[in-house]
């Protein structure tokens, strides 16, 4: 045990809270990690929670979540419930004196969020939003270079997605079931909440500021997927950002994971970073690119080597969250950087439906985009 640690031996136990369709993308980090064991499961499907137990050697199966919580020998648990549930599970969890990983989005209101967090500090707990983006290895490693001074000051961030069409295993064996609370009056809907949390995160993380001015067009097509046009203003009035959804049904796109794909592209005053890729694999490019120019000619960078794999973010994002845990040092993402997240998120959606700027700031409780029926 180190002097630092959080915990009380020198391994995390990890109780594990929704069974569901993203489950074993973030437990394979937790059973990798040499100091961690995943000791329980709970899910209200029972045949669910003794699959996922089985298959990742956890003793014991619960279908309660108050069973769960119980276990006094349990460090910390991860959340991996609906998104409506997650203020709930989280402050239950909290109470029961567990440290807390929870999935994106934090909640559906910016005041759930806010009390989450106020709940933690209170107790003297970790409580840390899992945001796979952050930890994937060519992102961070752009963050990096970043930092190093590779491109100079910064000046535009534009982060892209694209919506097509997958094959995949992971896709046709997601479960319909984990949609329906998606797309109903359980969510503030659609796409832009439950995915695009992701590329909002990076929109922040990536700048280190906040953004104060939004506008943006946001469109509906099929199923919950939003077309979208947003420009963003932050502090700095040097630094513009955008972000764009576009959506392409009849695009087959090379993905082992969901039907997508996202590029994100970083303009300092003497260089160029592009991440090429994320969720998919559509284009044969190296996944980072550094471009810098000076009087003296180019040079362009193709980072190779890196880790690509979407599905590393995740594994990361877990271990990072058990390192936090045994060292006693910060878990990312913290509450308050997650509710600027919901913030923006809303401050999109708010734009949309008003064609005015919104202050991401100013944002209280949940928007939801006009055109989506109440059931
Ligand atoms: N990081 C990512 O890229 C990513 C991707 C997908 C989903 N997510 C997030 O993960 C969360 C789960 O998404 P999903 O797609 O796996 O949903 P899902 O509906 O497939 O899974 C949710 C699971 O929680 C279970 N559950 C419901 N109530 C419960 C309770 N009281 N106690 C324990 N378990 C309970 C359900 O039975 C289900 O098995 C959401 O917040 C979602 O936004 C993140």
């Amino acid at each position: 045990m180190t002097p630092m640690s959080l915990i009380r031996g020198d391994r995390v136990r990890l109780g594990v809270v929704g069974a569901g369709n993203i489950a074993a993308m973030n437990v394979a980090g937790y059973l990798d990690h040499d100091c961690c064991d995943v000791v329980a499961v709970c899910d209200p499907v029972e045949d669910r929670a003794r699959a996922a137990a089985a298959a990742w050697g956890a003793t014991a199966v619960h279908t309660d979540l108050a069973a769960l919580l119980a276990d006094d020998s349990l460090d910390a648990v991860e959340i991996l419930t609906p998104t409506h549930l997650h203020h709930d599970h989280v402050l239950a969890a909290l109470a029961a004196g567990k440290h807390v990983s929870v999935q994106k989005p934090i909640a559906n209101t910016v005041e759930e969020a806010r009390a989450m967090g106020a709940a933690a500090d209170r107790a003297g707990l970790v409580l840390r939003v899992s945001e796979c983006f952050r930890h994937y290895p060519p992102i961070e490693k752009a963050k990096a270079l970043m930092a190093e001074g590779a491109i100079g000051k910064l000046s535009n961030i534009r982060i892209r997605t694209i919506v097509g069409q997958t094959d995949s295993a992971f896709q046709a064996n997601l479960t319909a079931d984990g949609y329906v609370w998606r797309l109903n009056a359980l969510s503030p809907r659609g796409h832009l909440f439950d995915d695009m949390v992701h590329k909002y995160a990076m929109a922040l993380w990536l700048a280190g500021q906040d953004i104060v001015s939004v506008q943006a067009i946001v469109r509906r097509r099929d199923l919950f997927f939003e077309p979208c046009a947003a420009i963003f203003e932050y502090e700095d009035p040097a630094l513009l950002g955008s972000m764009e959804v576009s959506y392409a049904p009849k695009m087959w796109l090379r993905s082992r994971y969901y039907g997508a794909d996202e590029f994100i592209e970083i303009q300092g005053d003497e260089g160029f970073l592009q991440v090429t890729r994320a969720t998919g694999e559509l284009l044969d490019h190296p996944p980072l690119v550094l471009y810098r120019g000076d009087e003296t000619g180019p040079t362009t960078v193709g980072f190779t080597g890196l880790d690509a794999d979407w599905a590393t973010g995740f594994r990361r994002s877990s271990a990072h969250f058990v390192d936090a845990l045994l060292e006693g040092t910060p878990a990312a993402m913290t509450a308050d950087e997650s509710v600027k997240v919901l913030q923006l998120c809303f401050a999109v959606y708010e734009a949309g439906n008003t064609s005015r700027p919104v202050d991401p700031r100013t944002i209280t409780g949940s928007v939801t985009p006009t055109g989506w029926a109440n059931w």
